[in-house]
């Protein structure tokens, strides 16, 4: 199936409702338990002097769960959408783990200006991003920003949807979202599918610019992971 892009920025508030009051908390736990995992492979504790930086953080899901999981950290999330952001800053105010977030801030900036602005103090230690990639419209604007934010100390974990192989397969995982989620959320599932990459042009481009350091792999049927040192 071709590639169709998305917008990249999620700005409608609508569709930031729908975004953050579905429930993707299954996922999103099995993501920082396969982080961690990754990390104590590598004999990585990450603690006070650390960074972690959570790009297209959207409603901060993942940056909440990153900052409670490791606390000692500094947690920052970065959306480029002003609603986004706002919606992350909320639900940070009205947590029951608010007492445990204060490791946690956001910045609103597209990811692609993030390296002419000097908000991040620190070297990152972890750099993560969740369904960021497939906005990109550009796969170089997103390697080149976790190019230019890694350093020798940088893990990067970013996880994606992967694009499926037919219009056919695209419209059975739409159908199968419509069960679960409202109909704002599914067309915008519909469409991230189609925006999505492949496992093959990922790769492709890694290997062409001096990227092969970073693995590229499948989770499962529907996910792609792209993980290591840059
Ligand atoms: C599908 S949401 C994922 C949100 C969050 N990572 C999660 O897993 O719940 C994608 C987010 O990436 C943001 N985004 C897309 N392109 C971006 C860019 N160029 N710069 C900054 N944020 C971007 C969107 O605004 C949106 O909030």
């Amino acid at each position: 199936m071709e590639r169709v892009p998305e917008p990249e920025l999620m700005e409608e508030k609508e569709q930031v409702i729908s975004y953050d009051e579905a429930d993707f908390s299954e996922g999103e736990v099995n993501l920082i338990n396969q982080i961690n995992q990754y990390l104590l492979k590598k004999n990585i504790s990450l603690s006070e002097k650390d960074l972690i930086v959570d790009l297209g953080c959207g409603p901060g899901n993942i940056s909440e769960k990153l900052a409670i999981k490791w606390p000692y950290t500094e947690v920052v999330g970065i959306d480029g959408s002003k609603e986004m952001i706002l919606r992350a800053e909320y639900n940070n105010s009205i947590s029951t783990n608010q007492k445990k977030l204060k490791n946690l801030r956001y910045i609103c900036s597209d990811i692609k200006d993030i390296k002419s602005n000097n908000f991040l103090k620190k070297r990152i230690s972890l750099l993560v991003s969740n369904s960021l990639i497939h906005h990109i419209t550009n796969l170089e604007d997103f390697f080149n920003t976790i190019k230019s934010l890694s350093s020798n100390i940088t893990v990067n974990f970013h996880k994606d949807l992967k694009r499926p192989l037919d219009e056919k397969s695209a419209l059975e995982l739409k159908a199968q979202c419509s069960t679960k989620y409202n109909e704002i959320l599914t067309n915008d599932y519909y469409a991230s599918l189609r925006a999505s990459y492949t496992l093959k042009e990922l790769k492709k481009f890694t290997l062409e610019n001096d990227l092969s350091s970073l693995d590229v792999f499948e989770e499962g049927e529907n996910y792609l992971i792209v993980y290591g040192n840059v």
